[in-house]
């Protein structure tokens, strides 16, 4: 089977860097044409920074990493520094990185690949905020229908919100891009917190990374122990969601996952519930079934997946 093409839309995020490591550890499965930065948990120079950081942990200095947009089409950017840190990759020590942030912005090279690829042939994996996206659908209309699928972190149902109570993080910072995005008509899987609060990092699981004795093993655990501080703190929970690695392991393997296809509507009107996926679980509407929405994973399964792919790096 031939690999499948993506790019990667992303604003690391202790989750996000080990989602792109699992990508670039599975080149059998996954071949990365690029990956855009959008501010999001931290602001924009330190989220391509952070992109190139995790390249050249993975030994991918060629990889093409954009900068994207660095504020919400309609609103001020609100980040998430109080659980990623400061820097966006707080917990280890990092050396500043040394290859180069490739020429152009994300949302062109987006509009570029989609154009240059064949119809139906380039996957979508927004990890963070929409903008970039929304903003090439909405300068490009013609790349939508080109698109293969888009696979993304956001939004929630049952688990409700993480960064208002009624909103999840990356639809809440840009509510007006999920909205463009959710009614592109582009074919559309979405993990919501729903699923990646079930793939909780855990004592255990955090040791298979150290055990690894490698470098990438010892940051995805320095990374995973500072990240999971806040969720434990807030929600008492065994260890902390691994948000973004959901997304990459659904396309490596889908199995693992299951949801069901139906209409989520985002909130870009009202203050009290704003950026909320309205999800029509029981199809209680005849609102179009726009997206996949996933709610369960095999959680040692997938954590075998990581474990099994990062010991590669
Ligand atoms: O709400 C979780 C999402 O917000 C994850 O993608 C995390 O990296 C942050 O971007
Ligand atoms: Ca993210």
């Amino acid at each position: 089977m031939t690999a499948r093409k993506i790019i990667i839309d992303t604003d690391p995020g202790q989750d996000d860097a080990v989602a792109i490591l699992l990508a670039l550890a599975s080149p059998e499965d996954i071949e990365v044409l690029g990956i855009t930065a959008v501010a999001g948990n931290v602001p924009l120079p330190l989220t391509e920074r952070n992109a190139r950081i995790v390249c050249e942990l993975a030994g991918r200095r060629d990889v093409k990493v954009f900068a994207g947009c660095e504020a919400p089409l309609k609103r001020k950017l609100v980040t998430a520094e109080h659980v990623h840190g400061k820097t966006g990759l707080d917990g280890p020590q990092l050396a500043e990185p040394t290859m180069k942030l490739a020429e152009g912005h994300a949302v062109d090279f987006i509009i570029e690949t989609l154009r240059r690829e064949p119809a139906g042939t380039v996957t979508l994996c927004p990890l963070g905020p929409l903008t970039n996206i929304a903003t090439a659908f909405e300068r490009a209309p013609d790349i939508v229908g080109r698109v293969q699928e888009i696979v993304l972190m956001g939004g929630a149902y049952f688990e409700v919100g993480n960064i208002t109570p009624a909103a999840e993080f990356n639809i809440y910072v840009d509510p007006e891009a999920a909205d463009i995005v959710f009614r592109s008509g582009a074919p559309l899987v979405v993990m919501p917190l729903d699923v990646t609060h079930k793939a909780l990092t855990t004592r255990s699981r955090i040791d298979a990374f150290r055990a690894m004795g490698t470098r990438v093993g010892q940051m995805v655990a320095a990374w995973t122990d500072f990240f999971e501080r806040f969720d434990m703190e807030k929600y008492g929970s065994e260890g902390a969601p691994l948000h973004d690695p959901c997304v990459i392991a659904y396309l490596i393997e889908p199995h693992l996952f299951s949801g069901r296809v139906i209409n989520v509507a985002i909130e870009t009107v009202s203050e009290l519930t704003l950026g909320m996926t309205v999800a029509d679980w029981w199809r209680v509407t005849d609102r179009p079934r726009n997206c996949l929405f996933i709610g369960d994973l095999h959680a040692d399964g997938f954590y075998a997946l990581l474990a099994n792919r990062l010991s590669r790096l």
